[in-house]
């Protein structure tokens, strides 16, 4: 693994928890930010915030953020030493179930680019889910 200030980080998703967290981190660490939305990813990079968050917009407009944002998921993952997942999992009530698909898409890509990488998952998942997937 590189060492502290080299450590490089990618974050999968850029709602409010990926790019509070991904914000945060920017600040010491190099880190891509994906998300699979152009309008998103191309704000970003022109250091507007896609969500209304005052510390966010505070962030991103005013610090030397080492933040990048991209649409290409292999790109951000294949050199990270660590990848957060920040995907939505929406819970449907009536089914008792959660939709974690979207993050079983990072989480395929991450093994097939960089399978050396910790993967830390940030996204509500149900109790067991990490263990069902070893
Ligand atoms: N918002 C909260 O306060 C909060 C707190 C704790 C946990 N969570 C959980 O964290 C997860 C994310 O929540 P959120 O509020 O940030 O969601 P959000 O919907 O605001 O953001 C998710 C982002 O992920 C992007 N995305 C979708 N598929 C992707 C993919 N394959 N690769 C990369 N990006 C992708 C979406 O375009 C979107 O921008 C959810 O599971 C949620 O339950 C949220």
């Amino acid at each position: 693994m590189n060492k502290f200030k080299d450590i490089k980080i990618a974050v999968a998703g850029t709602g409010y928890v990926g790019l509070s967290i991904a914000t945060l981190l920017s600040q010491y660490h190099q880190v891509k930010a994906v998300d699979v939305i152009p309008e998103k990813v191309e704000k970003l990079n022109n250091r507007v915030s896609p969500i209304q968050d005052d510390y966010i917009e505070k962030y991103l407009a005013e610090k030397p953020l080492n933040l990048v944002a991209t649409l290409d998921g292999k790109d951000a993952y294949k050199d990270a030493d660590f990848v957060v997942i920040a995907a939505p999992t929406n819970y449907d009530p009536v089914k008792n179930y959660f939709d974690t698909s979207r993050v079983e898409e990072v989480i395929d890509l991450v093994l097939e680019v960089n399978p050396d990488a910790v993967m830390v998952i940030k996204s509500t998942i149900p109790v067991g889910y990490t263990r069902n997937l070893y």
